[in-house]
């Protein structure tokens, strides 16, 4: 027998008002074929004045526990994903924690800008697979419009707001392929690329500061570095492209998503998109299209899974997981 964290429950949460590219005509010179066809945009969420990334975290937290049947103290850990936290500290996770009464267990963030789901499901898997928790609720969530320069037409377009959740719980599984759960991870990180995309504020300026990004640089690196760490993840976990039911790639751009689908050989009816409706959401897009892609009827239980991410750092990588 081998321990295998397996997805229990998943729930998403995105923000009331959605805005259209064409909203952005008013105020820059953009317009929205450039935004749909650069990017594949068409609209996002934007958080209201006073929502946090830690109400929306909490959020699809419940609609996680909810689809899991599951209650707050059953569970024993939260890792939260996200570069847009409420405060410098204490973190997301804790605060989540208090708003949904659970008072055991514990709390932490995980900083990796957009791989950062990836980042925490592959934390919280080994934590499950070390014994040290047995059910982990694993959430992305983001305020990106919190640090979008609103004068820089390369930048604020791409972005948008949301939350998404995975409750992951220790099951037994047979230790091959067709396990359902995590089959295998792969991170990585590259800081000689650090300034290829970056946000100018922090504890060193005394300012939260705005996402300055080389687009063009940072697209470059991504496909390539996409099916890299995709590839490795489906050698670790003893499967090829042909057993893939879906892709969900990080949402951040549709010829970075169609490029890198080309690469590993999958056709585009294999992949879950999503960056249409929600722009990029950072570290909350790959939990939110694994909760669209579940309520659209796209993903099912058993179904073989690569997920794959690239954001600031550099970095990057990929989960194998059956659903
Ligand atoms: N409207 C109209 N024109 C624009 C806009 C806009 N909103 N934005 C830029 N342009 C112009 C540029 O000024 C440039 O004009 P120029 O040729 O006169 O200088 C032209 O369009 C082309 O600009 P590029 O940056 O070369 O355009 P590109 O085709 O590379 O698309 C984009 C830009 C969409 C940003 C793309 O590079 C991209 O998606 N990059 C990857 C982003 C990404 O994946 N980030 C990682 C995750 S994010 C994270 O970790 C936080």
């Amino acid at each position: 027998m081998t321990l295998r964290a397996c997805v229990k429950g998943v729930g998403h949460y995105l923000p009331e008002r959605i805005v259209p590219n064409a909203e952005f005509e008013a105020t820059l010179d953009t317009n929205d074929e450039w935004i749909r066809a650069r990017s594949g945009i068409e609209r996002r969420h934007f958080a209201a004045e006073g929502e946090t990334t830690s109400n929306m975290a909490a959020a699809a937290a419940r609609a996680a526990l909810s689809d899991a049947g599951c209650e707050a103290d059953q569970v024993d850990a939260i890792i939260i994903a996200t570069s847009t936290p409420d405060l410098t500290f204490p973190s997301v996770a804790t605060m989540v924690q208090a708003e949904l009464g659970m008072h055991t267990g514990f709390a932490f963030d995980i900083q990796a800008v957009c791989a950062g789901f990836i980042y925490a499901l592959s934390n919280a898997n080994a934590l499950i697979l070390s014994g040290q928790a047995k059910r982990v609720l694993v959430i992305g969530a983001e305020t990106f419009s919190r640090i979008m320069d609103w004068t820089d037409r390369s930048t604020c377009v791409l972005f948008g707001d949301g939350a998404g959740a995975l409750l992951l719980e220790a099951q037994e599984g047979e230790g091959t392929a067709q396990d359902r759960g995590i089959l295998s991870t792969d991170l990585n990180s590259d800081g000689r690329h650090k300034d290829l995309l970056y946000v100018d504020g922090g504890v060193s300026t005394g300012t939260t500061g705005h996402l300055r990004m080389q687009g063009n640089q940072v697209f470059r690196h991504a496909v390539e570095k996409l099916a890299s760490t995709a590839t490795t993840a489906m050698e670790r976990a003893g499967v090829t492209p042909e057993d893939v039911d879906w892709i969900v790639p990080h949402q951040a751009n549709i010829r970075i998503i169609q490029g890198t689908a080309k690469k590993l050989g999958l056709p585009m009816d294999q992949v879950v998109v999503t960056v249409q409706d929600h722009g990029n959401t950072s570290a909350a897009s790959i939990p939110l299209a694994l909760s669209v892609g579940r309520d659209r009827g796209q993903i099912k239980p058993g179904d073989l899974i690569v997920t794959e991410a690239i954001g600031g750092g550099l970095a990057w990588g990929a989960v194998v997981l059956r659903w």
